[in-house]
């Protein structure tokens, strides 16, 4: 039995995907341990795959979730802050609690290739102190190191504003630049099913996910402008005043901008050669050449491109009052509620496909509350902001509602009336 967690999403989607589809393993031996269950699509349900409640918070219901299991396909939890290591503790404790023998860790490419074991990005951290711990536990391991996402480009140059008018030139600030070998997250999903599948084949080992190409920050913002037509101005500024441009020009909140020493030591990381190497075992896996970022243009690229909601949340660019301020995890993702804000807030409003604040801490909830009481609360007030409601259901009618929900044809939000 191989327990999969973070199936709800974007590697463990994609991985999950790739398991059922490519039927490489049988249904009878995956079970989903998932913080959300009510996530997981129909179509997924149907395959009669096992679903088990099992929440990093909750080390009990973990040991509940994988126990019989021989593996773990275990999804860092998403986020950038401390408590990531103490969940992933919480995971690996329970495992090894359950009688599980291996664990797949889903780790970042830095530390210059497999056998480095140090890095200055501050994101690498907590995985460096959880492979570190995994590699102690006693069970054996397959540790895969994964590229930056594609997608997340611009969060790395500088946070363009990709909708700006097309005769704006834009100016971009990075600090420090360096060479990284960018991949596309569907296609890291699908190598790591291949992994999950013949696991027996990696054990112990490090691997690492890397895209075909490598690429700096202004290579990457070349093709944008290439791509788009777009004009911008690249500055490769020291740290201090790269992050003091960025505080200034209001890039984050002003209470996130210790985030951006976060992101600045990614950079440092970068031009310190970390991610300097390029790794065939992604296309091996995938047995064709990776996406490159010319491929992947006209997604990553294009204004709308659907960003996904957990990487802003991560990025802690939403709800801010900043230029890349979402409000469509409260309000509805549709085009509708999108083009609705993009109207009234002359800002990029990016689509969230998977809202998930509800697996956050309660710490960065109740921050998150606080900035919505602060910035949307009045324009709901005075009626600025609609709710945008499809439609209201009587609670015995909960089925036709998750149905029109999985169906993905409404354009706002669906109310259970519970009396
Ligand atoms: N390589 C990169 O460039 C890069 C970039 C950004 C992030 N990452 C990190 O790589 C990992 C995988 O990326 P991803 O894109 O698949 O992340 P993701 O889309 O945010 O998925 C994370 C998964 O973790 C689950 N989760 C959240 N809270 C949980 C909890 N308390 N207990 C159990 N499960 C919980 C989520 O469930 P719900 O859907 O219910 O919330 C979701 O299935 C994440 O740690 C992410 O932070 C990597």
């Amino acid at each position: 039995m191989i327990v999969l967690t973070g199936s709800t999403g974007g590697i463990g989607r994609a991985a999950l995907q790739t398991l059922l589809s490519e039927k490489l393993v049988p249904v009878s031996e995956l079970r989903i341990s998932a913080y959300n269950t009510a996530a997981i699509p129909t179509a997924v349900r149907e395959t009669g795959i096992e679903i088990r409640k099992g929440n990093l918070y909750e080390p009990s219901t973990l040991v509940e979730s994988y126990s019989g299991a021989e593996v773990l396909f275990l999804v860092s939890f998403p986020s950038m802050g401390e408590e990531r290591y103490k969940l992933h503790r919480n995971a690996i404790d329970a495992a090894k609690a359950a009688g599980v023998r291996h664990i797949i860790y889903t780790s970042l490419s830095f530390c210059g290739g497999a056998e480095g074991n140090t890095s200055v990005a501050q994101v690498a951290q907590a995985h460096l102190l959880t492979e570190r711990y995994l590699k102690d536990s006693g069970m054996t391991y397959t540790i895969l190191r994964m590229a930056s996402y594609s997608h997340l480009w611009n969060n790395y140059a500088g946070f363009l504003k990709l909708d700006a008018a097309p005769d704006v030139v834009q100016e971009a600030v990075l600090p420090n630049d360096g060479l990284e070998h960018w991949a596309n997250r569907a296609e890291l999903g699908e190598a790591t099913a291949r992994v999950i599948a013949n696991w027996q084949n990696y054990i112990n080992r490090t691997l690492n996910f890397t895209g075909p190409e490598l690429l700096t920050g202004v290579d990457i913002i070349k093709k944008y402008m290439k791509h788009t037509g777009r004009k911008v101005n690249v500055r490769v500024l020291p740290v201090e005043e790269a992050i003091a441009w960025h505080v200034k020009n209001g890039s984050v909140p002003p209470e996130q901008a210790s985030f951006l020493e976060n992101w600045a030591s990614w950079h440092t990381a970068i031009s310190l050669g970390e991610k300097a190497f390029l790794d065939p075992t992604l296309e091996q896996l995938l047995g064709r050449k990776p996406k490159t970022i010319d491929d992947q243009a006209a997604d990553i690229f294009s204004a709308s491109h659907g960003l996904d909601t957990k990487d802003l949340v991560e990025l802690g660019l939403i709800l801010g009052g900043t230029p890349q301020t979402t409000f469509c995890d409260l309000l509805g993702s549709s085009e509708h509620i999108v083009g609705a804000l993009h109207e009234y807030s002359q800002r990029p409003v990016f689509r969230s496909r998977n809202p998930s604040l509800r697996s956050r801490d309660e710490l960065y909830q109740r921050k998150l509350r606080d900035m919505l009481v602060s910035n949307a609360l009045p324009k709901l007030c005075d009626k600025t902001f609609k709710v945008f409601v499809e439609r209201v259901f009587p609670f015995e009618q909960i089925v036709q509602a998750h149905q029109l929900l999985e169906s993905g044809s409404s354009k706002g939000k669906i109310i259970m009336k519970i009396e």
